[in-house]
């Protein structure tokens, strides 16, 4: 037997879940009827839902934005399979009848094939339009369910097609085609508005510069009057409870106004929360480890230590880091700034030295800059009844464990501990706080956090964010719209640790 066999096999032997924790799983005197499958551990509350979510609303107000986002934030956080289907793909037919119902044929053979079962690896890479995944012998038979969010990338040209949902005729004639599937398939409306002029204006500049074209005041101007043209045509939802019996969400200039109507069930609010928090301009989030810890330099994981020399000369540095860089990006002398850290030692230590004057505003409001906010969700991964051994020491102790943690970094749960499930799960509703937010933030965390932060906004497939490397004493700078790629710039500040005081 080659290694790699020999090494699927061992896998197939020792399960896939923690082996210190199978015998939980037996039945024993006190507990006869045990639970016959490991807790969860995809961050999941909802199995093999099936949605149908279609983008509605006049031109320019960023619907392909809301569904690239949408796609990746459900299959980050939640393992829902995702596909998107942009109407403008489907428009060469002779008729509109024609290709709207080509387009019903492809989301109806996507959603329903193997006969519903959803079977795509968690975290699996994000797919292309109307793509789906392979299936996985290693699932965990937990999943989100099916998405197919649906969107028109020229609304101009998507107008007639019925899943464009233009009109009332058109949205019916949408939920007719969604219940021929399936009944437990659910149709969303969800219908962007953007009345907020500069709004508009950042979309249409985002969409020509991601294009590689400039954006005049005629160009501004163009689009404004076809816009208006176009909503003589455009039905919005009406509300005067002819469109009730219908799950809709109604999203009024990014999240400052959200209407809902029947948007019941785990994966619906989960949608309606996340579209209520994200927007389009551009802002910073600056992610950094603490600086090196006396754990870190004995190479022990998780516990609570304090930094070392080294890590307090980087505070210092990152201090001034803070004020000279983060707290003066827009080039004035202090524009407002926030900070993040965890609750443990090693971070607030490697805050301690960051400034908070108070600033006056330009409209006259003051702000403490920088305020120190202490979050939970960001500690480290727990180890459980790991805490404070050394990797060798795990191996050594613990083979069968180490060897699980190999197989499925991502998934694998420590004894009384955490996994990297775990971690999406708890940081589910602290991303919807950041995409809210339009100042910089500084975040000060551990590897393991910043791993799935760092793979969420470049749009990393989670399955690979595990392994990524997050340096100490760096300070990563993420450039961030959520619709073009986000720019990256890695900033080392030192100090250098010498070779032999480098551990983990
Ligand atoms: O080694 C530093 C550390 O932050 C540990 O406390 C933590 O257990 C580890 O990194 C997480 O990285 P990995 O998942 O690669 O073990």
């Amino acid at each position: 037997m080659d290694s790699a066999a020999a090494a699927r096999a061992h896998e197939e032997e020792v399960q896939t879940y923690v082996h210190s924790q199978a015998h939980l799983l037996n039945k024993s005197s006190y507990n006869p009827l045990p639970t016959e499958l490991p807790p969860p551990i995809a961050a999941l509350s909802a199995l093999g839902d099936m949605h149908v979510v279609v983008l509605i609303g006049l031109p320019e107000v960023g619907k392909p934005f809301l569904a690239k986002r949408m796609r990746q934030y459900l299959r980050f956080f939640h393992g829902a399979d995702c596909a998107l289907f942009d109407i403008c793909e489907n428009l060469d037919y002779p008729s509109v009848d024609e290709s709207s119902a080509a387009l019903s044929a492809r989301i109806s053979e996507w959603m329903l094939r193997n006969g519903g079962a959803s079977n795509v690896p968690l975290g699996s890479p994000l797919l292309g339009d109307g793509e789906s995944a392979p299936t996985y012998k290693g699932q965990k038979a937990v999943d989100s369910g099916r998405c197919a969010i649906v969107y028109g990338s020229d609304t101009y040209r998507a107008f007639e097609q019925k899943w464009s949902g233009s009109s009332k005729e058109r949205r019916r004639w949408i939920l007719d085609q969604v219940r021929a599937m399936s009944r437990s398939v659910k149709l969303v409306f969800v219908e962007v508005k953007v009345t907020d002029v500069t709004l508009m204006r950042n979309n249409v500049a985002i969409k020509r510069h991601a294009m590689g074209l400039p954006t005049c005041e005629e160009d501004f101007r163009r689009t404004e009057a076809s816009i208006k043209e176009f909503a003589k045509l455009y039905v919005t939802l009406q509300q005067d409870g002819s469109e009730e019996d219908m799950s809709y969400v109604i999203f009024i200039n990014y999240g400052q106004k959200v209407v809902t109507n029947r948007m019941h069930g785990f994966l619906r609010m989960r949608i309606a929360q996340f579209l209520s928090t994200i927007h389009t301009e551009t802002h910073t989030i600056y992610l950094t480890r603490h600086g090196q810890s006396q754990y870190n330099q004995l190479g022990k994981i998780g516990g609570n230590s304090g930094v070392t020399e080294y890590g307090l000369d980087y505070a210092r540095r990152l201090a001034t880091f803070a004020r000279e860089t983060i707290c003066r990006e827009d080039g004035s002398n202090a524009n407002k700034a926030r900070l993040w850290t965890s609750s443990m030692r090693r971070t607030n230590e490697t805050a301690q030295f960051i400034e908070h004057p108070e600033v006056t505003l330009p409209d006259g409001d003051k702000w403490v800059q920088m305020s120190h906010r202490v979050y939970r969700n960001l500690d480290e991964i727990f180890a459980g009844e790991y805490e404070g051994l050394t990797y060798e020491e795990v191996a050594s102790r613990h083979k069968d464990e180490a060897f699980l943690r190999k197989v499925d970094k991502i998934g694998y749960r420590y004894p009384r501990g955490e996994s990297y499930f775990d971690i999406i799960s708890r940081l589910d509703p602290l991303i919807h706080e950041l995409e809210s937010y339009h100042e910089p933030t500084l975040i000060v965390s551990h590897q393991a956090v910043l791993r799935m932060l760092y793979a969420y906004l470049m749009g990393i497939d989670r399955m690979d964010a595990p392994r990524l490397s997050i340096p100490l004493h760096t300070v990563i700078k993420l450039t961030y719209n959520g619709w073009t790629q986000c720019v990256e710039q890695q900033v080392y500040l030192g100090p250098d640790v010498p070779k032999d005081e480098q551990s983990t």
